[in-house]
């Protein structure tokens, strides 16, 4: 199945570049139906645009309150036709209503191996607590803070010569590698959550 996707951004964008280019060269079967972000000079829009993906900004500042504002966003979703969301470094909770409007297709990319490290700065939090190793998870989204069953996780090694600048790339590089291929695990209907565990089949 072609899978009508949503990428929410709110900055650099590098993993909806990496989803871009798994689309473009056929490693992942999906439609970018609209790129969506909450600011205004977030890059990632700039990269949807260059690739001619539908985009649309909408600003927390401009609504009274956090439901308006999310009542939005899944206006504009919808309007597109997207099915599934994937979370690529937006920086906001979503509300249990939210979630609600998308159950079990909203999903997300998290720096580092959760349920260690959550929330911001994840890749600084793994080097500064000295971790040997870290890496990447990418996870069904439930109300809580990186909380979601975790659909994929992969390692990264933190070498002794590693600065954040170098762990750091190690670290998007993984991503990057490992965001379009659960998205095709989707595509392909290879996911079922039981409970908290997500079984994917071969
Ligand atoms: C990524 O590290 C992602 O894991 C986190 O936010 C960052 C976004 O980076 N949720 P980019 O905008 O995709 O370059």
């Amino acid at each position: 199945m072609t899978l009508p996707l949503g990428v929410l951004v709110s900055g650099n964008g590098t993993n909806l570049q990496a989803i871009l280019d798994a689309i473009e060269d056929g490693r992942l079967d999906a439609q970018l139906r609209l790129v969506l972000s909450d600011q205004a000079q977030a890059f990632a829009l700039k990269r949807a645009e260059k690739q001619g993906v539908p985009t649309a900004l909408v600003e927390r500042k401009n609504f009274a309150d956090r439901s308006s504002f999310e009542k939005k966003i899944l206006e504009v979703l919808k309007k597109h036709g997207v099915e599934w969301v994937a979370l690529a470094g937006f920086m906001r909770l979503l509300s249990p209503e939210f979630i609600g409007a998308y159950p079990q297709r909203i999903v997300n990319i998290h720096p580092a191996l959760l349920p260690s490290f959550p929330g911001l700065s994840a890749i600084r939090q793994a080097f500064d607590y000295g971790s040997p190793i870290t890496g990447v998870t990418v996870h069904f989204v439930d109300e809580g803070c990186d909380t979601g069953p975790i659909i994929a996780q992969r390692v990264v090694d933190v070498s002794p010569q590693d600065t954040l600048e170098s762990l750091t790339e190690k670290v998007h590089h993984m991503e990057h590698e490992l965001y379009p291929k659960v998205l095709q695990w989707i595509a392909e209907g290879r996911l079922r959550i039981e409970g908290r565990k997500v079984v994917i089949r071969k």
